[in-house]
């Protein structure tokens, strides 16, 4: 083979491969990073959980917030590439992209594509808190503890 021919097949080559690169990084924004999602999480007794906060859970990747009404569970994870995101004072960013999600989840500038998942959280039968990061309910949308 020529040196001629070598170094264009090589150009060829490097080219497609950043193209798949590329490709694929552009469409993973559209399938979020969901491992560690789907396992229900027991919160315990809920009134560890400081009134009108929310708390992150570290390793998974949630925000639990109480207030004297209930108790209800955000995620963390932001929807444009999978980043954990920060409490603000109005509501939640990303730090990765700076992606701002109301106090409801909603996307309030992107590049985030989607609103954040609430989680069902309901009473087990042992009487602990859970949530379910299998199911998802409406923003905000509350577990009544009284
Ligand atoms: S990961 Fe890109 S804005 Fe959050």
């Amino acid at each position: 083979m020529k040196r001629r021919n070598f170094l264009e097949r090589a150009a060829v080559t490097l080219v497609s491969l950043a193209g798949v690169a590329a490709a694929f990084s552009y469409l993973r924004q559209f399938f979020p990073r969901l491992a560690g999602e789907k396992k229900r999480i027991v919160l315990g007794d809920y009134r560890k959980f400081p009134v009108d906060t929310y708390t992150f859970l570290e390793g998974h990747n949630i925000f639990v917030y109480r207030d004297h009404e209930g108790i209800k569970a955000v995620s963390a994870v932001c929807t444009h590439l999978g980043c954990i995101l920060e409490k603000s004072t109005d509501g939640f960013e990303c730090p990765c992209h700076g992606s701002c999600f109301s106090d409801v989840g909603k996307v309030l500038s992107g590049p985030a594509p989607r609103n954040l998942s609430w989680y069902e959280v309901y009473r087990a039968a042992d009487g602990k808190i859970v949530v379910n990061p299998s199911r998802t309910v409406g923003p905000g949308e509350k577990f009544n503890i009284s």
